[in-house]
């Protein structure tokens, strides 16, 4: 009897907005192993599985990636229909591909399904489209975490020629904006931090590059994680955050990495 793997991209974290294959794969599911960011009312779609997380949070030691190939390895191995549950995308700085070649190097069967990635549906989601006709062209997403990544991407980057959009960065926004304007970015370009996207307690903060290293949030938005964008773009969301309207309230978020 051999098993199967699904890596499985959840989106944001709204299970309105999980793929129909998505939540085929979670409703045939004998076992689900899923991020620390997702709501968990993203896991009653898989009424006959067990559950695990085995997500990273920032201050709180993280299961070893290793670990995490082992045990859906061995799942598999054991016969058992496997979901691996990951935000946004897999593929975006979500080891996902890792994930894929451990699964090929053991002869698993698996298969990939794409999710909505928080580098477009954060913004999104807070009325920023992160390209618009005469205002960017293009968007460069990058990861925040550490500034030895991000420095030479934003260093190369035409000041105002794009939208950047940053993921893992709420705690490095000061340098992001730095480089930025370092770079020749003016600091008064918009900037913006969309915080749980997706989730009843988001919060959208918006400002410019000058004031992005002080954004403060409110408590209600503590521990949510947090998209970074930056370019002309941010400014339409004076007009599109208003006038939007969501058809179904969002549930409540989770946590944070
Ligand atoms: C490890 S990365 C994974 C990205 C994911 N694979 C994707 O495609 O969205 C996690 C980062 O995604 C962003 N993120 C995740 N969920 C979010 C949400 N609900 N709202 C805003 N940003 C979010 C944050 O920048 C967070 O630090």
């Amino acid at each position: 009897m051999s098993g199967f793997v699904s890596l499985v991209g959840a989106g944001p974290g709204d299970p309105d907005l999980l793929t129909v294959k998505a939540t085929r794969a979670l409703a045939a599911a004998d076992l689900v192993f899923y991020d620390a960011l997702l709501s968990t009312d993203m896991l009653e779609l898989a009424p006959h599985a067990q559950k695990f997380s085995v997500g990273k949070r920032c201050g709180k030691p993280a299961i070893r990636q290793e670990t995490i190939h082992a045990l859906l390895i061995r799942a598999a191995k054991r016969g058992k229909r496997v979901v691996r549950l990951k935000g946004g995308d897999p593929f975006v700085f979500g080891r996902g591909g890792e994930e894929a070649l451990a699964l090929a190097a053991a002869g698993v069967a698996f298969e990939v399904i794409p999710g909505i990635s928080n580098s477009i549906a954060a913004p999104e989601l807070a009325g920023i489209p992160v390209t618009h006709r005469g205002v960017s062209s293009a968007f460069v997403v990058v990861s925040a975490h550490e500034e030895a990544t991000f420095r030479p991407v934003l260093q190369g980057l035409t000041p105002g020629s794009v939208t950047v959009v940053a993921l893992m960065g709420l705690g490095t926004r000061a340098r992001v904006a730095s480089v930025l304007v370092e770079g020749g970015w003016p600091e008064s370009t918009p900037a913006a931090v969309v915080l749980g996207a997706g989730s009843a307690n988001a919060h959208t903060w918006r400002g410019t590059l000058s004031s992005l290293g002080d954004a403060a949030f409110p408590d209600s938005a503590a521990g949510l994680p947090g998209t970074l964008v930056a370019g002309n773009v941010v400014s339409l969301a004076a007009v599109i955050a208003p006038a939007r309207r969501d058809s179904r309230p969002a549930v409540s978020a989770q946590g944070a990495s």
